[in-house]
Formats: C-alpha cells, sequence, structure tokens
C-alpha cells in the first residue's frame, strides 16, 4: 500500500523564543516557588503540570512571563489565561508582515511601530508581548470592566513599557441595544449599516473606538469565538479559563470578523494591515471570499498550531501594492498559468469554473461561460475603479489610453485532484500596457482566491 501523505503541520514561529526551547517546567519550578506544588515527575521523568488545573496554567504563563519577558502579570480567577508560546506567534507573523515589501510602508515621521489590538483583555497579553520584545506602541481596547480594570494594572506594574501602551474602554452608546445573551448588563446602540451576512449586534470594535485621524499599522483580535457559551464546550484536556465575555458574542467569530472587514472598509488606509485570529478553518473560505467582494489589494493567512490547537491567521490590506511587487516583466504578460494541486474530492473542473465566473463577477467584470470547453471569456471595463493599475498607468499622459480588458481562463483536469488554471490577454491594445498589468494582477488575485477555496493546503502569496 502506498504510504499515505500526511500533511506537514506548521511549527512554531522560528523567532518565537520557544521555537529551540519549550518551556522547561523543572527549571522554572526550581527558580521560582509559587510554580512549584503544579509541577510533577511523569513516570518518564519529565516534567509536567497538570494541563486541566486553571491555577497551573495561570502560574505558568506568570512565570514565563516573568522569566522570559521582564513582566509582572496577574489575571483574576477564570479570566482567559494566554499560552505565552501561542500568542507569540501571532506578534511574529504580525512582525512578518510589516517587514514584507507586499504593501508599502506609510511616509509618517514616527519610527515606532503602532498596533491596535481588538479585544485586550483582562491579559493584555498582545501589548504586553508587542511592547517587550519588539518596542511597539499599542492601544488596546475593551469593554468589560474586568477587562479594562486589568489591562490597566497589568500596564502599570510594568513600567518600563507603560508608556507604549492604552488602554482604551469601547464606549457603549446608548440603551435601545436589545441582546443581553452576550452583555447581561449595559445596553448598547450599534444600529448601522450592517452587512448582510453579520448578525453582529455587539459593541463597535473598530469604527467609533478609533479616533479621527489616528492611524496604525496594524490591528489584531482574538475574537470571541462562539455563539452560544455551550459551544465553547471547554477542551476537558486544558483549563485556560474563558468568561462568557471572553467567548461569546451573537453570531460569533465570523459575524464579529464580517463587522471587522465592514469596518475596515469605512477606514481603508487607516490601517496598513487589519489582522485577526479564526478559531474556526471553515469561517476562513467564507471570510476571504467576503475580502475579495470587498476590494482589499491583498488577503495573507496563516496557521498557528501549539499542541493540539489549531488556530488561523487572516491579514487583509487596501493599501495598493507596492509598486516594485509590480515588475516589468509581470506587467508585460499576457499569458500566465498555474497548478491546483490536493483539490478536494468533489471538485470538478465546472465548479472551478463557475468560482473563477463568480469571482469576476463580484469585481465588476462581465463574463461569458463556455462549459463545453470549459473556459470563460472577461471583459473589464476600462473605468473599473478595482482593476489594479501598473506602474504604467500611474504616469498621468497614458491613463487616458486605457481600453477595456479582455482576457479568457480555461480550466483543464489533469490527474485526479489537479486542475490547471491558464489565462491568457485576448486583443492586446498594443498602444499602452495597461491591459497586460491589469490581467497579471487579477490572475494573482485569482490564484489566492481559488487555492483558499479548493485545496487542501491552503496558501496565499
Ligand atoms: C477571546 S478574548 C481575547 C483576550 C486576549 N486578547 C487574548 O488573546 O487572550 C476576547 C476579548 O474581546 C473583548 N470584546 C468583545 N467584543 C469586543 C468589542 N466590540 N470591542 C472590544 N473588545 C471586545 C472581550 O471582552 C474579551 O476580553
Amino acid at each position: 500500500m502506498a504510504p499515505s501523505k500526511k500533511r506537514k503541520r506548521a511549527t512554531i514561529h522560528p523567532r518565537n523564543k520557544y521555537s529551540e526551547n519549550p518551556p522547561d517546567f523543572g527549571l522554572l519550578a526550581s527558580l521560582y516557588p509559587s510554580f512549584e506544588p503544579y509541577v510533577f515527575c511523569n513516570r518518564d521523568g519529565r516534567h509536567r503540570i497538570d494541563w486541566t488545573d486553571f491555577n497551573a496554567t495561570r502560574e505558568l504563563t506568570r512565570v514565563l512571563l516573568r522569566h522570559d519577558h521582564h513582566l509582572d502579570w496577574w489575571i483574576p480567577d477564570g479570566q482567559l489565561c494566554p499560552t505565552v508560546p501561542n500568542r507569540s506567534n501571532y506578534i511574529h507573523w504580525i512582525e512578518d508582515l510589516l517587514s514584507s515589501d507586499i504593501v508599502p510602508k506609510s511616509q509618517s515621521n514616527e519610527n515606532a511601530v503602532k498596533g491596535f489590538d481588538i479585544g485586550t483583555g483582562a491579559n493584555c497579553i498582545y501589548p504586553l508581548l508587542g511592547a517587550s520584545l519588539l518596542g511597539w506602541r499599542f492601544v488596546g481596547t475593551d469593554f468589560t470592566d474586568v477587562a479594562l480594570e486589568w489591562a490597566e494594572r497589568n500596564v502599570k506594574s510594568n513600567p518600563h513599557i507603560s508608556d507604549l501602551i492604552e488602554i482604551r474602554k469601547v464606549v457603549i452608546q446608548d440603551s435601545s441595544f436589545d441582546d443581553d445573551r452576550v452583555l447581561n448588563g449595559p445596553l448598547i446602540n450599534c444600529k448601522r449599516d450592517v452587512d448582510e451576512d453579520s448578525n453582529y449586534h455587539g459593541p463597535p470594535i473598530i469604527m467609533g473606538v478609533v479616533k479621527d485621524g489616528e492611524t496604525f499599522d496594524f490591528c489584531m483580535c482574538n475574537p470571541p469565538f462562539f455563539d452560544a457559551i455551550e459551544e465553547a464546550g471547554q477542551n476537558p484536556k486544558t483549563s485556560c479559563g474563558g468568561t462568557r465575555e471572553e467567548m461569546v458574542c451573537p453570531g460569533g467569530e465570523r459575524a464579529f470578523i464580517i463587522r471587522m472587514i465592514d469596518d475596515s472598509v469605512q477606514l481603508k488606509q487607516c490601517f496598513r494591515w487589519y489582522t485577526s485570529m479564526v478559531g474556526r478553518k471553515a469561517n476562513m473560505k467564507v471570510l476571504i471570499s467576503k475580502l475579495w467582494e470587498v476590494g482589499v489589494t491583498v488577503v495573507k493567512t496563516t496557521e498557528f498550531v501549539q499542541g493540539q490547537t489549531c488556530r488561523w491567521g487572516l491579514a487583509w490590506s487596501f493599501v495598493a501594492p507596492a509598486n516594485k511587487a509590480i515588475p516589468h516583466r509581470i506587467a508585460e504578460k499576457t499569458n500566465d498559468s498555474f497548478m491546483l494541486e490536493g483539490l478536494q474530492s468533489g471538485h470538478s473542473a465546472f465548479n472551478l469554473l463557475q468560482s473563477v465566473e463568480s469571482f469576476f463577477c463580484s469585481n465588476g467584470a462581465s463574463c461569458k461561460l463556455n462549459t463545453a470547453a470549459l473556459y470563460i471569456d472577461i471583459t473589464y471595463p476600462n473605468e473599473h475603479s478595482d482593476v489594479p493599475k501598473p506602474i504604467e498607468m500611474h504616469n498621468k499622459d497614458s491613463a487616458n489610453q486605457i481600453n477595456d480588458v479582455h482576457f479568457r481562463v480555461s480550466v483543464f483536469q489533469q490527474i485526479p485532484g489537479t486542475l490547471l488554471v491558464k489565462g491568457s490577454l485576448q486583443k492586446k491594445d498594443t498602444s499602452s500596457n495597461s491591459g497586460t498589468g491589469a490581467f497579471s494582477l487579477m490572475f494573482q488575485r485569482l490564484e489566492v482566491f481559488l487555492r483558499n477555496a479548493f485545496c487542501k493546503e491552503k496558501s496565499a502569496r
């Protein structure tokens, strides 16, 4: 029997302090007497803690923050207790996004990176880690009294970084909020033009919390994952605490992140990157499609793995990609192709073409599908503002010469589970390179979209 192809799991981020040296419980117990009662020796002689004991996991977090990050930290009983290696992965991923040249850095004079942590919680973990590891400035937001009080305490206990972190209360506006499933208390008015997909009715998230004129390099968020507390079900193998306010919001993480996307559409370039953690893989597909629909310029995804727990990272931006991301060589391409491997069973060439059609239609193109020959002809009207502009189109003189862009996308069945997608520019307008640049960029976006929608090994480029 052929050996089964096992998916290679993403590992801890290489710059994570714990990637080479996982926490040594024995050493920590010998150095920190408060941790010692929670550590025992297994039959194999290895030091362990009882992950189902909240006091043990909280004490571990406390000593790791003390020992490896020089931070004083505490949370009250029952509040969500973060695992330090896992939360550090998200910080390092954002560091990667910021240092990549996918979207250009802002021209601001401020050198310090400035982040916005949505729902910082009592533990305030992301601002504490971002400020201590990388010197980043943060605004950390929350709406519950306990989170605001303890986040503030955790900042003040660390005077060496306290100037870098502002804890901001999410202001609840008036009393017409009628869903008390989550809040059990103050009433909130969040009436606004909400996306039909989003049944989020909680406190403001970004809009209404960010102040006029503020800009940030990124936002990050570990959203309430669940729609109901029963869903949370608590993993019997661990006890990380987590109150209802921390774990639950109406509509769960999907509704919460859709509201973040809606907010980002309004705020656009006030943030260089918008990011969120996602707890359910199934939600990634929906959220990524939504992002392309609203016209983002780039989507990036990642996987955070820690022990048996897997989470995903989703990032998007409205900043136009750096010019150097559109080199001449690419701008002049008239044919392009990519292979989709590891397709989930049941996905045919026809399904894929239908997705190609909906992708381009939702981006403002008109499409003509030929199901017999498995191709689709696409026309972008010249005035469509969402078509990315290649270098040449930034030149005022050539801007008027842009014509409609026509291209064809064909799908070829390769071996089972593999499809080849080819694109070719039709009727190339020789008076300018505008069509070639638009074609190349839309084809790249299509590849990201299809990989995310169809492939088991998801990646965004
Ligand atoms: C899952 S906890 C995350 C806490 C912390 N960031 C972490 O990673 O451990 C979600 C947090 O979001 C807060 N929250 C929920 N809705 C919010 C909103 N609209 N604005 C700000 N915070 C919110 C909750 O009170 C809770 O503290």
